[in-house]
């Protein structure tokens, strides 16, 4: 069995020893929000770091950022509902590089309960965060096995798994990224992949703005001050870079 690096030894010295050095990651929407974090995060750990995203221009600039910093990075365009584009964007990677590591983050949000929920809107949901995720785990399991295993993470939410008003479409698609990665886990653990999810509640990234925008026009900022008061911690956890590293920065109040 491949010798794994990726261990955190201890919680409280955690994300010292997170070193990523050596190894390739693909992140699937890391053009902004939270897989843009991911990769900036793998990046500053040494990690090469492959950003997929349909949004190229935003793929460069979180490449360029990276590169600018020292790391190493590419931008490559995919829409991750095309199985056929995945598989070859994935494919001219892996002809030229080992991949160990794959995060399925690629996402799109929706507002509506069963009622107002179109069948559009729910096939465009299932499209982007199920089948994306499962593009993504089809195009990169033949080469971790063949390689001797690898790491997928996939982004879940706290919508698969409780109950969040208004967001029909979207639990079912979380909900069913945390069935995918059980499933995946299990059947794939003798090959030597990992596969996990993380569920993150609201953290605020352009993908939070989009939906005050489109869902509640004029009311932005009510809303968004709706929304912080629900978090736990009773507001909005500061940039997803600080949430990655348990960082707690000076808007950061609350306790954690
Ligand atoms: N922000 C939150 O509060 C929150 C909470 C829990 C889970 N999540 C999940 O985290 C993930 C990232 O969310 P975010 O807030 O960073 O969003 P974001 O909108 O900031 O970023 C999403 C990225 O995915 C890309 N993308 C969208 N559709 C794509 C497609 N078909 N193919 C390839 N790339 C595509 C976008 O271009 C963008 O770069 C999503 O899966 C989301 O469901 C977000």
């Amino acid at each position: 069995m491949e010798k794994r690096n990726l261990t955190l030894k201890s919680p409280s010295s955690g994300a010292r020893n997170f070193r990523l050095g050596g190894k390739t990651a693909i992140v699937t929407g890391g053009g902004s929000g939270i897989g843009q974090a991911i990769a900036l995060c793998f990046a500053a750990n040494d990690a090469a770091v492959r950003i997929v995203d349909i949004n190229l221009q935003q793929a460069e600039t979180t490449a360029k950022q990276i590169a600018d910093a020292g790391g190493q990075a590419t931008a490559h365009a995919c829409d991750v509902t095309n199985q056929r584009q995945v598989r070859e964007v994935f494919g001219r990677l892996f002809a030229k590089e080992r991949v160990q590591i794959l995060v399925n983050n690629a996402g799109i949000s929706h507002i509506g309960t069963v009622e107002s929920t179109t069948e559009e809107d729910f096939d465009r949901l299932f499209r982007v965060n199920v089948k994306g995720v499962y593009n993504g785990m089809l195009a990169c399991i033949g080469h971790m096995k063949a390689n001797g295993g690898g790491v997928i993470l996939n982004m879940a939410s706290i919508a698969g798994s409780a109950a969040l008003a208004d967001r029909f479409a979207y639990s079912m698609t979380k909900g069913a990224v945390i069935a995918m990665t059980y499933s995946v886990a299990k059947d794939y653990v003798q090959h030597n992949i990992r596969c996990n999810c993380i569920s993150p509640a609201r953290v605020h990234t352009p993908f939070v703005d989009d939906y005050l925008r489109k869902n509640y026009p004029g009311r932005e900022q009510e809303i968004y001050e709706e929304l912080a008061k629900s978090q736990p911690i009773g507001n909005w956890r500061g940039d997803c870079e600080g949430l990655l590293r348990g960082r707690r920065d000076s808007s950061d109040r609350g306790p954690r």
